[in-house]
């Protein structure tokens, strides 16, 4: 047999085992698994690497405008071109309705936007903010049959947020379609009543962000979104969930048989809002909602992770530039927390993060690391088996790890678009040294070869449904 590429000497892990084995690639698709598997063009040497499945990141936020003249520090190549030194094959971006535009000129841009500018495979969930007749009755059956098979709601945020009513109304059209509902649940008249009273007050320091959204903000609203999901039984993820009280609403409502899944990021493991008070406005730089609580909160978090009570760990990559006029100082972001645009870069440091913190201290183990970030993703997402495994048939989308590098996180290794990483200085062991998109080589032990016209868009199928849901 010959190959294009023989990975050979690794230990290949996938979400559910861990074995010695040579992987065979021909035409980007994985073709044999074994040992002497032939002759090859080229032979990549895995000897004391794991040979994991690409990193998919199923939350990252790419080019969306943020008002006020605000700009994303990261449009689609340099989104994925970081995502692909963190050992990243595929992420789903988000494709924003605007108020008043459809979801196809909304698609037509973002793709627009993304047409070779990719370094790694991507696919959209939408983002609904105006719900109308046409919208769902017309637009959101046919694209879901067109392979958008996910969508993201808000509770929050002006411009973004749905009242009750617009909730049940798009999950109803979640529920008759098969999508994939996902919800950004914080209560948006109870954030914006606690940031009045603290600018009232004086207190607009970034800091006070965190001080605006706590705790019970998000419990509510998750508990709410469960609630409204229940009444029209449809599945949802919860994402970005960031403490305890959010964490035991999903448990309880999994408990109780319903298909509520969770989402948590690197930055409630590893934040806190302490890192939120800092001198000359530097705690804008952690800025998110909802905000990194406390340690207790982190661990809640790896908590959910261990018992499953979340089923992915994401990014939520959404950076700004810190210094930077059009960024999180722009002018009117120093008069007030209000103003800061929400969102932190991670779509680099997910993996090595999670691997480090997680599976080095023992917290988590190396098949749970995978279905964390990859296998899981494809699964809920509607990508698998093409992506987020190591079998015969799949994609092949490899990152090459190093289970003992160390490494000190700086923004030098990040190569996105922002110009600071909330975990500089950060010590991590193991490190991705080569990641493979489709059987090309796209990142070399922190060299970029591959071209942003090598990623791909990826129509994806309807989710699994309730049983094979992790
Ligand atoms: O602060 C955050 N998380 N910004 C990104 C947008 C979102 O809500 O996911
Ligand atoms: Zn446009
Ligand atoms: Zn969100
Ligand atoms: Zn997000």
């Amino acid at each position: 047999m010959s190959f294009d590429t023989i990975i050979r000497g690794g230990t290949v892990v996938t979400a559910a085992d861990t074995f010695a084995c040579d992987v065979g690639i021909r035409d980007g698709k994985i073709a044999a698994l074994g040992r002497d598997l032939g002759t090859a063009t080229t032979i990549i040497d895995a000897t004391d690497r794991l040979v994991l499945p690409g990193g998919i990141d199923s939350h990252v936020h790419f080019a969306q405008p943020s008002g006020d003249g605000i700009v994303m520090a990261d449009g689609f190549a340099s989104g994925t071109r970081s995502a692909a030194f963190g050992g990243n094959t595929t992420v789903l971006p988000f494709c924003l309705q605007e108020k008043g535009q459809t979801l196809r000129e909304a698609l037509k841009h973002y793709h627009s936007l993304a047409e070779g500018e990719c370094h790694v495979d991507v696919a959209f969930h939408l983002i609904v903010t105006d719900p109308t007749e046409h919208v769902l009755g017309q637009e959101l059956p046919a694209l879901v049959e067109d392979g958008y098979t996910s969508l993201k709601v808000f509770m929050t945020y002006e411009g973004l947020a749905l009242s009750d009513r617009e909730l049940l109304e798009t999950m109803s059209v979640a529920r008759e379609t098969g999508a994939m509902l996902m919800v950004h649940a914080e209560n948006f008249d109870a954030i914006r009543f606690l940031t009045d009273r603290l600018e009232r007050a004086g207190n607009t320091a970034p800091r006070f962000h965190a001080t605006s959204r706590p705790i019970p903000v998000e419990r509510e609203a998750t508990h709410r979104a469960i609630s409204l999901s229940e009444l029209v039984d449809v599945p949802i993820m919860i994402v970005h969930v960031s403490n305890r009280e959010a964490m035991d609403e999903i448990r309880r409502a999994q408990q109780r048989g319903l298909r509520v899944m969770g989402e948590t990021c690197p930055q409630y493991l590893m934040l806190t809002e302490k890192d939120l008070d800092q001198l000359n406005m530097e705690g804008a730089k952690y800025v998110c909602s909802p905000p990194p609580r406390d340690l207790a909160s982190q661990q809640a978090c790896w908590e959910g992770l261990q018992q499953k009570v979340f089923s992915v760990f994401s990014s939520d990559h959404c950076p700004f530039r810190y210094d930077d006029p059009q960024g999180k100082l722009a002018p009117k972001g120093r008069t007030s927390f209000r103003w800061v645009p929400n969102g932190i870069p991670g779509v680099a440091t997910r993996l090595p993060i999670l691997f480090s913190e997680g599976v080095v201290k023992g917290r988590i183990d190396l098949n749970s690391f995978v279905a964390f970030s990859a296998t899981n993703h494809a699964k809920i997402y509607g990508l698998y088996p093409r992506k987020g495994t190591i079998a015969v048939g799949s994609d092949a989308d490899i990152a090459l790890w190093d289970p003992k590098r160390k490494v000190t996180i700086r923004h030098e290794l990040i190569h996105d678009g922002s110009d600071y990483t909330p975990y500089e200085g950060l010590e991590v062991t193991g490190w991705p040294v080569l990641t493979m998109v489709r059987g090309k080589v796209v990142v070399d032990d922190g060299t970029l070869v591959g071209s942003k016209e090598h990623g791909t868009y990826l129509p994806r199928s309807k989710p699994p449904g309730a049983a094979t849901i992790p």
